[in-house]
C-alpha cells in the first residue's frame, strides 16, 4: 500500500513540479548562451566552465540523496506495515498485553523514518546553497576576466555590465536543472519500488483458446495431480479422484494434510505442477478462469465481508442479482430472519471485518452469497468449524439446501456431513489413503476408523 501511495506520490510530485521547469530552463539556457556568444565569445567560453563544475556538484550530492530517499521510502513502507498490522491485530495485542511492545516497535520504526528523512533532505537541500555560492563565484570570475579584457581595450565596460547580467541569468537555469536532477533521483528511488510491483508476475493468463461453455454439469476429476507451494516440498502427491456431477465428496484428514490445497487447485488459485484437473472432462486450464470461478461457490471458515450493506455483501455472489433474488438467497441460507432484525435490515452497513455480526451470522451471509451465485460446484472448507453447536445445526441445514443438485466438496469436522457424503476421501500427507462411503471405511477399520473413534464418536448431529 505504501508503494502504491507514498512512492507514486513522490513520483507524481517530481513530474508535476518539474516538467514545466525543465522546458523553461532548457529554453532560457539556450537563448542566453546564444546572446553571450554574440556579445563576446571569450567571456562566453569562460562562462561555460560553470557547467561541468555544477554537474560535478550535482552528481556528488545526488548519490547521497538517491540512497537517502531509497531508505526513507523503505522505512516509510515498513512503518505503514507495522501500523496496518497493529490496527487490525489490535484485539490480539490487547489480549496478550503487548501494547507496550507494539508502541515501542512503532517508535523505533518512526525514528528510522525520521532519521532517513533528515539524512535525505539534508543532502537534497544542500544542493541549492552550494550552487548559489558557485553562481556568485562565477560572477566574480566574469568580472575579473572582463575587467582584464577591458583594461587591454578588447571590450567596453558597458559590455561587461551587460555580460554579468546574462551570466547571472545563465546560472539560474543551470541551478534549476541540477535541482531537478536531484528531485528526479528521489522520485526514481520510489519508482524502483513501484516497478517491482508492476513487474510481479500476475496470475497466469487464460490460454487464448480457452472455452466458456454455456453450462456445466459439475463433474470433477483429478488425474495424477502433483503440486508444491515451494519447490522441493510436495504438498499433493499423485492424487487422483473423481466426483460425479451432483455428488457430495467429503475430505477428511489431519490439519496440514492438504485439504485446502486441493480446493486452491480446483479454484485455480494455484496451477498444478503435474497431472490434470478436469471439469466435465475439460482440463481447467482450457476453461476461462472467470467462467470457472463463476461456476464455483466457495464458503470458507471465515469468509471476508466488506464494509458495505448486507445487501451488497450478498449480491457480491452475483452483481446483477435483483433485490428479490437477494431475499430469496438469504431465506435459503436461513439468514433472512436475523437480517430483518438488524437496525436497517438489508441496508445495514457492516463495520470493518463485519465486527458488528456474530461469527455464525457472518457464516450465514457467506452462504447466502454462495447461494445467489447458483454455482454448479460447491466448496465448503470447514464452513462450520468456528460456531456453537446450535448455530451449527442451522448452518448445516442451510448448507444441505445449498448442496442439493450440486457437486460438493466438503471439508468438514462434522460427522453428519461426512456420513451423508457419497464418498469420503481420507487425506494424509498429500495423498488419498482411503476412499469409500462412511460405512465402508468404518468396516475397513483403517485410518478413517481411528479418526472416527477419536473425533466423531458420540456426535449426535
Ligand atoms: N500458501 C502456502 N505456501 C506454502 N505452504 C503452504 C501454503 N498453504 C499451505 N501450505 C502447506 O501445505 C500443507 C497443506 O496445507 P493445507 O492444504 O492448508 O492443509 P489442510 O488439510 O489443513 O487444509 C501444509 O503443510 C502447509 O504448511
Ligand atoms: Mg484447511
Amino acid at each position: 500500500m505504501s508503494r502504491l501511495t507514498n512512492d507514486i506520490d513522490a513520483i507524481n510530485t517530481a513530474v508535476a513540479q518539474n516538467i514545466t521547469a525543465l522546458a523553461a530552463s532548457v529554453l532560457s539556457m539556450g537563448g542566453i548562451l546564444v546572446a553571450m556568444f554574440l556579445l563576446d565569445w571569450r567571456l562566453a567560453l569562460v562562462s561555460l566552465v560553470v557547467v561541468p563544475i555544477t554537474l560535478w556538484f550535482t552528481s556528488f550530492v545526488a548519490r547521497y540523496t538517491r540512497t537517502g530517499f531509497e531508505q526513507l521510502q523503505r522505512h516509510l513502507g515498513e512503518l505503514n506495515g507495522v501500523m496496518e498490522e497493529t490496527l487490525s491485530g489490535q484485539k490480539v495485542i490487547s489480549a496478550f498485553r503487548r501494547n507496550e511492545t507494539v508502541v515501542a516497535a512503532f517508535r523505533e520504526r518512526n525514528a528510522e523514518v525520521y532519521r532517513a528523512g533528515i539524512y535525505a533532505n539534508t543532502y537534497a537541500l544542500l544542493l541549492m546553497p552550494l550552487t548559489t555560492v558557485l553562481g556568485n563565484f562565477f560572477v566574480i570570475v566574469i568580472a575579473a576576466f572582463g575587467g582584464f579584457l577591458a583594461l587591454q581595450g578588447y571590450v567596453s565596460v558597458g559590455l561587461i555590465a551587460a555580460f554579468i547580467n546574462y551570466a547571472q541569468n545563465f546560472v539560474n537555469p543551470v541551478r534549476q536543472l541540477a535541482n531537478l536532477y536531484n528531485t528526479v533521483q528521489a522520485a526514481l528511488a520510489g519508482a524502483e519500488r513501484v516497478f517491482e510491483i508492476i513487474d510481479t508476475a500476475p496470475e497466469p493468463e487464460d490460454a487464448p483458446d480457452a472455452t466458456a461453455p454455456d453450462t456445466i454439469r459439475g463433474e470433477v476429476r483429478f488425474e495424477h495431480v502433483d503440486f508444491s507451494y515451494n519447490p522441493g516440498t510436495p504438498v499433493i502427491r499423485d492424487m487422483s479422484l473423481e466426483a460425479e456431477a451432483g455428488k457430495t465428496i467429503a475430505l477428511v484428514g489431519p490439519t496440514g494434510a492438504g485439504k485446502t490445497t486441493i480446493i486452491n487447485l480446483l479454484s485455480r488459485f494455484y496451477e498444478v505442477d503435474g497431472g490434470v484437473i478436469a471439469v466435465d472432462g475439460t482440463d481447467i486450464r482450457d476453461i476461462r478462469k472467470d467462467f470457472l470461478r463463476r461456476r464455483l461457490g466457495i464458503v470458507l471458515q471465515d469468509m471476508f465481508l466488506f464494509s458495505t450493506s448486507v445487501m451488497d455483501n450478498i449480491r457480491y455472489g452475483r452483481i446483477n442479482a435483483s433485490d428479490e433474488e437477494v431475499y430469496r438467497a438469504a431465506k435459503i441460507a436461513d439468514a433472512d430472519h436475523f437480517i430483518r432484525q438488524l437496525p436497517q435490515g438489508y441496508g445495514t452497513v457492516l463495520s470493518e471485518r463485519a465486527g458488528n455480526l456474530s461469527q455464525g451470522q457472518r457464516q450465514l451471509l457467506a452462504i447466502a452469497r454462495a447461494v445467489i451465485g447458483d454455482p454448479n460446484i460447491l466448496i465448503l472448507d470447514e464452513a462450520t468449524s468456528s460456531v456453537d453447536t446450535r448455530t451449527e445445526v442451522r448452518i448445516q441445514k442451510a448448507l444441505l439446501r445449498l448442496m442439493q443438485g450440486r457437486t460438493s466438496f466438503v471439508i468438514a469436522h462434522r460427522l453428519s456431513t461426512i456420513r451423508d457424503a457419497d464418498c469420503v476421501l481420507v487425506i494424509q500427507g498429500g495423498q488419498i489413503v482411503e476412499r469409500g462411503t462412511h460405512q465402508e471405511l468404518l468396516d475397513r477399520r483403517g485410518v478413517y476408523y481411528r479418526l472416527y473413534i477419536s473425533q466423531f464418536k458420540g456426535q449426535e448431529i
